[in-house]
């Protein structure tokens, strides 16, 4: 794993996006993983800055994302789908069609899980994954405790991430209680993958995924055993300033 450390979560946003834009720039019809969360929105930020200023086009690109919550409709500002519309899709020049999120209402949900492993077989392998780390080492919405072997299933949220999401939330007795989500098994078959970590209270597990053993009890730890990763740290994780690179 290739560890960047950046000296503010500003620096980790524009470290994130100039890469793949660059990738994007590169290879037109690229297929990326995203991810939702405060982690990423700096780098979507700057995506869309660079959209207009460098005329990144984003009209072959197809993209995936990890996980949606169950029971909320896609309008509902806390649904992942309004989250990418409102931080990425709705400013950049990305077709409709090349856009996949898991579908949260779903009325047969194991089927939506076969059909989104299906459309990841059909137009990946994904090229870069974005992934941010849980504060429990979750990925996407992979709990401690899920099969390294798992493809796109439907999980219970643990309290734990219910709680830090709840401030997305009026109250956390909103937060849905379960996710549809890629499995760690679709996640490791990106060929590459960028883990972007920042903020105090991730430093715990960024300690654990650096220092800790492999185990499905860590899911982020999966990691190591992937050819490709890229950690973009900021200094609030590590407490230092300096570019570890
Ligand atoms: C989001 C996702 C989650 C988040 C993680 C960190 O699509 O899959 O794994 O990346 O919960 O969330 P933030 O960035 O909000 O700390």
């Amino acid at each position: 794993m290739d560890i960047i450390h950046t000296t503010s979560y500003e620096a980790l946003s524009q470290e994130a996006a100039t890469y793949i834009a660059k990738q994007v720039r590169s290879n037109p019809s690229i297929v990326l993983g995203l991810a939702t969360g405060s982690t990423p929105t700096g780098m979507y930020k700057h995506l869309l800055k660079d959209h207009i200023i460098n005329k990144t086009s984003y009209g072959s690109v197809t993209t995936f994302n990890l996980d949606e919550y169950i029971g909320l409709h896609k309008t509902d500002p806390n649904s992942y789908y309004a989250f990418m519309e409102k931080h990425l899709f709705q400013h950049i020049n990305i077709q409709k069609d090349n856009i996949f999120i898991p579908d949260g209402l779903a009325v047969q949900l194991d089927n939506e899980c076969k059909s989104y492993e299906e459309k990841l077989n059909t137009h990946g392998p994904i090229d870069i994954q974005v992934l941010g780390l849980g504060e429990n080492g979750h990925i996407g919405f992979n709990e401690p405790g899920t099969a390294f072997n798992s493809r796109t299933h439907v999980v219970e949220l643990t309290a734990s991430t219910r709680n830090a999401n709840a401030r997305f939330f009026k109250d956390t007795a909103d937060v849905p209680s379960h996710a549809l989500t890629m499995g760690i098994a679709s996640i490791m078959g990106a060929k590459e993958i960028i883990l972007l970590v920042a903020g105090k209270n991730k430093a715990k597990a960024f300690e654990q995924l650096l220092y800790g053993e492999i185990s499905e009890n860590f899911p982020a730890s999966v990691l190591k055993k992937h050819p490709c990763v890229k950690i973009i740290a900021d200094s609030t994780v590590l407490g230092k300033s300096s570019i570890i690179a």
